[in-house]
């Protein structure tokens, strides 16, 4: 396939329907779990300019950062630690408004205003999250919540 990603410039579910597609291919036929994890960021970065787009995955009961874009971030959660930690623990997405309101959130970087977190289960076990985060407070909705877990869905975990 082309390594080219095309972007769309519609709405957000304009954006997320065209780039769907465009992620599947890319997947198609790689089984490295870290390639696609990366090119899974790196693609949702360019389309919609997150300020952080990235996974943590369960490793010896911890949450330990994998492939992500945007800058450096702490490297460990606790479960129940922080959104990804919830999410983690409650099996649940949770779509943060504002940072500063979400009792324990973990400030990776002081410039984030809202964030969206995504479990990954498989077999009914949380394996992982996706975690996605805005400079600007609200970003996020079931619009994002929706698509997005249609995108992990796309990958072979
Ligand atoms: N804010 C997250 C931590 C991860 S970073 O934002 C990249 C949390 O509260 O779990």
């Amino acid at each position: 396939m082309a390594e080219d990603l095309k972007i769309s410039k519609g709405d957000k579910s304009d954006k997320y329907r065209s780039l769907i597609p465009q992620m599947s291919a890319l997947l198609d036929g790689e089984n490295d779990l870290i390639a696609n994890l990366a090119n899974v960021c790196a693609a949702l970065k360019e389309q919609f300019g997150f300020f952080w787009v990235g996974f943590y995955m369960v490793k010896d009961n911890e949450l330990v950062l994998g492939p992500f874009q945007g800058p450096v971030a702490c490297t460990r959660i606790q479960k129940g630690k922080g959104v990804c930690g919830a999410s983690w623990n409650e099996s649940k997405i949770f779509i943060v408004p504002d940072v500063e309101a979400f009792p324990g959130h973990i400030a990776c970087s002081s410039a984030s205003k809202s964030e969206i977190v995504i479990p990954i289960i498989r077999n009914g076990t949380v394996i992982g999250v996706m975690d996605v985060d805005s400079d600007e407070l609200n970003s996020f909705d079931e619009t994002d919540a929706t698509y997005l877990s249609e995108i992990l869905q796309l990958i072979s975990f």
